[in-house]
């Protein structure tokens, strides 16, 4: 017999369903209380609510378990390319050979951008932040492909937005660093990989003989990875409910860019560096900022530590932490910043006041570390973020249409002034 909550309200006792996920999860269904009770939930910020069943990632916040399609995040850091880890959140199974070359073809051959953007670029303030641009830039593609914004296009139109997205939004993210440089832009090249031509985009110039270091390369595309997808997130959940109302994918997608760059999501990973270099140019050094960190009367919270879903490590930190590691010696880098960042570090896994609040350096304070050292500029961290997020939004997006799911729209508790009646302005 399937297991049932039973709650008492006013003396009367209802039943509600119980469900059960693929890994033993399991959820009150209160589809049906309002209905039966008049009462409705209250949960600010979701914490305790399931906005959906989703096949997409699965994540274990107290065992710091994450898996896409049921795949370990360390087996795919490890062993996948980028495109590979696109394809399995989008299309549900690894591709085999045929399907990764036609996916890779297609998305190389849609790296271009339609080249009226260029005057958006131009229109924009040298020091526009790139996120901002970004956003921009991702929801005016739906104008300039019309067909997108059909809620009943054919699936063919749907998968060609799909390959467009994940080949464009590169090209535009590097077009946003060479305008706010610049410097003139560097095309993509259709010879090199999804990460390869990234970087050449990034970095290429005319002038220089810019060579993708192997290392860097492969540090890149194990932190796209590890970005791709994590469940009902502030940005993926943003998605969804944008795409809910049938707006276009590549507005709902424009929608998640913005959620993202908030320092409290994917802007923290931003905030890091500029708290590290905050540090740094203070001087006093680092014990006063820990302190800081630690008197409930100071304003200053150390960014990049702990996380609200994992209450002892992210997973995705460890293997980071590793490639950072990794990188930092393969290229002898030598940044100060860094060297305080690795100090940090030590303190947080060390003090028991940062143990026992599960304040762990996370995904954030290590990706920040690797772009810095990668010579990614920090307001493209963010960027860094979105791109390797890209799948996994698209993912979620897809997965709400093909599920049916209706539009979202949530209830509320009204705390307002009760019903009372206009007053002329010559009487208040
Ligand atoms: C993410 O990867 O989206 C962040 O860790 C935030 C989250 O999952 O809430």
């Amino acid at each position: 017999m399937s297991e049932t909550a039973r709650i008492i309200l006013n003396g009367q006792e209802y039943e509600l369903p119980v469900i059960e996920g693929s890994e033993g999860e399991k959820a009150i269904d209160i589809s049906k209380l309002r209905g039966m009770t008049g009462y409705i939930t209250l949960d600010s910020g979701f914490k305790n609510t399931g906005s959906t069943k989703s096949a997409i990632t699965f994540l274990d916040g107290e065992k710091g378990i994450l898996r896409y399609r049921g795949y370990p995040i360390e087996q795919l850091a490890e062993k996948a390319s980028f495109l590979e880890v696109a394809y399995l959140l989008m299309y549900g199974e690894l591709p085999n050979a045929d399907q990764l070359s036609y996916f890779t073809d297609s998305i190389t051959h849609h790296t271009l951008v339609h080249e009226d953007m260029r005057r958006f670029f131009e229109a924009f303030p040298t020091d526009a932040h790139p996120m901002g641009i970004l956003s921009s830039m991702i929801s005016s593609l739906s104008t300039f492909y019309p067909e997108s914004q059909n809620p009943n296009r054919p699936f063919k139109d749907i998968e060609l937005t799909i390959h467009r997205l994940i080949a464009k939004l590169p090209t535009l993210a590097a077009q946003a660093y060479k305008n706010n440089l610049g410097h003139p832009l560097t095309y993509p090249d259709n010879k090199l990989s999804y990460t390869e031509n990234f970087l050449n985009m990034m970095f290429g110039l005319p002038s220089n003989d810019y060579t993708i270091d192997p290392i860097v390369n492969d540090a890149l595309n194990k932190l796209l990875i590890l970005h791709a997808d994590h469940e009902q997130n502030c940005s993926a959940s943003t998605v969804r409910i944008v795409g809910s109302s049938q707006a276009n994918l590549y507005s709902s997608i424009s929608a998640g860019i913005a959620a993202l760059w908030g320092p409290l999501h994917g802007g923290a990973n931003q905030a890091v560096i500029e708290m590290l270099e905050t540090i740094r140019e203070d001087g006093s050094g680092l014990q006063t900022w820990v302190d800081k960190a630690k008197d409930k009367t100071d304003s200053f919270r150390l960014m990049g530590f702990g996380h609200r879903v994992y209450k002892n490590f992210d997973p995705r930190a460890k293997i980071i932490k590793k490639a950072a590691d990794d990188v930092l010696a393969a290229l002898g880098v030598n940044d100060p910043v860094l060297d305080i960042a690795k100090e940090l570090e030590e303190v947080a896994l060390k003090d028991e006041y940062f143990v026992a609040r599960g304040l762990y350096p996370n995904v954030d304070f290590y990706s920040g570390i690797i772009y810095r050292a990668l010579g990614i500029p920090t307001e493209m961290f963010t960027v860094m973020f979105a791109i390797g997020r890209l799948p996994g939004w698209i993912a979620q997006w897809k997965e709400m249409i093909e599920n049916g799911d209706p539009i979202g729209r949530p209830r509320q508790i009204y705390t307002g002034a009760n019903a009372r009646d206009y007053v002329p302005v010559e009487n208040r």
